[in-house]
């Protein structure tokens, strides 16, 4: 099984269905984010399954009130989402509204420079709150690798990492997965390169080389 997830970040309809046919051979799971969902809808997520088949992550990165992440959560499992990624620094019980609907992933830092500033201060906490509440997987950086290997080593076991940055934001495949990781999200360096099922095929092979 491929360990490979395309943030699928575009706004056309047309064009997201058809990166998302041509790449599916080499792919886990697609990952959806706002600029889809605002171009084209939330029907885009069930449409995205209908043609590929494979799991839907809506990675809404969710930081509301228990009820408001409830309400949202509720119409995107409905849609058709597999994983819904949410913030857990707005406390255990926003994460806990989204549980109860579904399989959840909850960012425990971020791959950005900016997540020095306020995440990983208190990743240990979000590490801390994903041992208690033991959702599908946590967000890891893909471009701190060392930041990987921390995380997964402080983890239950059987939660999974899933690690964004590789790619366009510097972080590399092998890397990433020598220092844990057990997905890697791909968006830019797949969907912008002039030959989407080439450039997905290729990482895949590189992820394959390592599992
Ligand atoms: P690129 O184009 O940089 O896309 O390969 C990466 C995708 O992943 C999202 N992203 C994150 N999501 N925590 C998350 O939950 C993160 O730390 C993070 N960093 C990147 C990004 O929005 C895009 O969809």
């Amino acid at each position: 099984m491929s360990r490979l997830i395309l943030a699928l970040d575009v706004y056309d309809r047309e064009r997201a269905l058809g990166i998302a046919e041509c790449t599916a051979d080499y792919l886990w799971a697609i990952k959806v984010n706002w600029p889809l969902i605002i171009g084209s809808g939330l029907k885009i997520i069930t449409e995205l399954k209908q043609v590929t088949g494979l799991p839907v992550i809506a990675d809404l990165k969710l930081a509301d009130i228990p009820n408001t992440n409830r309400l949202i959560a509720r119409k995107v499992f409905e849609a058709g989402a597999d994983y819904i990624i949410a913030h857990g620094f707005v406390g255990r019980e926003g994460v806990k509204a989204v549980m109860e609907l579904g399989e959840t992933i909850i960012v425990v830092e971020m791959s950005h420079p900016g997540a020095k500033e306020f995440i990983q201060p208190v990743t240990d906490k979000l590490i801390e709150m994903a041992n208690e509440l033991e959702p599908f997987g946590v967000i890891a950086p893909a471009t701190r690798p060392e930041r990987v290997s921390y995380i997964r080593s402080k983890l239950k076991p059987g939660i999974k990492v899933i690690t964004p940055g590789v790619g366009a934001q510097g972080g590399k495949a092998g890397d990433v997965l020598k220092a844990g990781a057990d997905y890697i999200i791909v968006g830019r360096a797949i969907y912008q390169s002039e030959n989407p099922r080439e450039s997905a095929g290729s990482i895949f092979e590189e992820v394959k080389a390592w599992s």
